[in-house]
């Protein structure tokens, strides 16, 4: 890539969104790292630190059933597992899931293909424990409201949400990314799904930057 260009997450995002596809992007940019033409900024090899901390404070019961969503090549999937957590994680790009299958090969995860803004009907109210990390922020605006009703609706009861998104002091006006706004994390709460926490975190792998990490619980029954 030559400097005049611009980053393959934001050309092929540009492409998508100009044809009125909010996820058209995401296979592409899997399949062209698939090929070795683009990279996949996201990528690590590490679970996210964010998640590693909260999940060690946070040890889940036996049998919790797990959801990881928009996972990738499934790092943090492999993590969520070896907590003892039956975990399912799911992306959008069939590049994306054949990658996760490819690097673990023996994982206890359940991964497959399927898409947030119109997840399986099997999948409502199935998970004790979901974790969204950078995803909402990576689909654009006009489709946030709907994946965030979307992630409720996977909630079981007494399930926990986890939240995990880079910071926007006000909302943002072009991407992708779109962080999250504060307003954007208290939208998530709803009288079915109550706020335990947000913390603004230092990310141990980028100075100075901070991500939100917010913590949400699906009571067993909804507040009145
Ligand atoms: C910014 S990446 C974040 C990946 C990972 N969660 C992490 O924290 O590094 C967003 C991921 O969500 C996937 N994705 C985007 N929209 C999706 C949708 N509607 N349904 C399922 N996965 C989606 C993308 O393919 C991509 O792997």
């Amino acid at each position: 890539m030559n400097d005049a260009q611009p980053p393959a997450d934001r050309r092929l995002a540009a492409q998508a969104l100009a044809a009125d596809d909010p996820t058209g992007w995401f296979e592409p940019l899997y399949a062209e790292a698939a090929a070795g033409t683009s990279m996949v900024p996201w990528d690590r090899d590490e679970p996210n630190p964010l998640l590693v901390d909260w999940l060690h404070a946070t040890p889940q019961p036996p049998g919790t059933r797990g959801l990881v969503l928009g996972c990738g090549y499934g790092t943090d999937a492999e993590f969520v597992a070896a907590q003892g957590i039956r975990t399912t994680a799911f992306d959008i790009s069939p590049t994306a899931i054949r990658g996760a299958r490819a690097r673990f090969p023996r994982s206890p995860v359940t991964y497959t293909v399927a898409d947030l803004l119109n997840p399986p009907e099997s999948w409502q109210h199935a998970f004790d424990l979901v974790v969204e990390s950078i995803t909402v922020q990576s689909l654009p605006p006009a489709v946030r409201d709907a994946a965030i009703a979307n992630i409720r609706i996977l909630l079981a009861p007494n399930a926990t949400l986890l939240v995990i998104a880079d910071i926007a002091p006000a909302p943002a006006t072009s991407g992708p990314p779109w962080p999250l706004t504060r307003a954007d994390i208290d939208s998530f709460t709803t009288p079915a799904l109550t706020q335990i926490r947000v913390e603004t975190v230092p990310r141990p792998d980028v100075p100075d930057r901070h991500r939100w990490r917010a913590e949400f619980h699906r009571p067993a029954q909804p507040n009145p």
